[in-house]
């Protein structure tokens, strides 16, 4: 599926990519190195997407890294994993400022180490004025989660009589989410081969295209990004019409 035809520039470029970043413990495993080497090697992946992406012209890149139920791994991949962010953290500034691109985070930021959390708030703050590729990062995210935090939000705030049941609508949901602001992803990259949604962007994704690749995580590269987008320029989106 990921190796047909390249994509066509004067077409229709997706806008916003999110990425469900898979594969890297496979990876690893198929050559007999440790998980931890696996999530390392998925971070050039990271960094060439972000790249590709810029100069092909996608606005909104979305990656999940971290979901709520990775809490459950054992704690030294945790731990690993978290430190990776804080490697990323620390030596990719200048990547993210030559390349114009902002960073954002969605998810339960506040469950995170100390020292990570301070050091996106750091890199958010110093990337908003950014303007080329928003990329939101999905750090101890849910969208259950994220769907019961919004609704939560806004019972607070219609126990305060400052919405009202009546006015609530789609449009209006959708700015309660970590989300608010983005628009919907226009293609849903899966990577290693896995047919499912893992809990991520669960609203967000009614429309989205859906494009699953078996290359794992850590091989994944501007070829298979450019495969993806190719493979979305054939689609025809219909949103129930004809
Ligand atoms: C994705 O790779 C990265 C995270 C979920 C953090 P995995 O670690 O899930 O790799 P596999 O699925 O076990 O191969
Ligand atoms: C989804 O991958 C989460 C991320 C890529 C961060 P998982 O490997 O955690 O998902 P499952 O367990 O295969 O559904
Ligand atoms: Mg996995």
């Amino acid at each position: 599926m990921s190796t047909v035809a390249a994509y066509d520039p004067d077409k229709e470029i997706p806008r916003h990519i999110a990425i469900i970043m898979d594969g890297n413990g496979r990876w690893a495993k198929s050559r007999d190195l440790p998980r931890r080497d696996g999530h390392r090697a998925g971070a050039e992946s990271v960094e060439e997407c972000l790249k590709a992406c810029g100069d092909i012209g996608v606005e909104y890149l979305t990656l999940y890294a971290f979901s709520s139920e990775n809490w459950k791994r054992p704690e030294a991949e945790v731990s690993a994993l978290m430190g990776l962010l804080a490697l990323f953290l620390r030596e990719k500034l200048p990547l993210l400022m030559e390349n114009g691109i902002r960073l954002k985070v969605i998810g339960e930021i506040d469950r995170l180490p100390d020292s990570n959390r301070k050091a996106l708030l750091k890199t958010m703050e110093k990337t908003s004025g950014n303007d080329r590729l928003v990329l939101s990062v999905a750090l101890s995210y849910g969208s259950r989660e994220e769907i019961v935090r919004a609704t939560k939000k806004l019972m607070v705030e219609a126990k305060e009589g400052k919405v009202s049941p009546e006015a609530l609508n789609p449009d209006m949901f959708a700015n309660y989410l970590d989300t608010a602001g983005t628009p919907d992803p226009d293609l849903l990259i899966r990577t290693s081969g896995e047919f499912r949604i893992s809990n991520f962007l669960l609203w967000q994704i009614s429309y989205s295209e859906i494009h699953i690749t078996d290359v794992f995580w850590p091989d994944f590269r501007r070829p298979n990004l450019e495969a993806a987008i190719a493979d979305y320029q054939r689609r025809h989106r219909r949103y129930g019409g004809l």
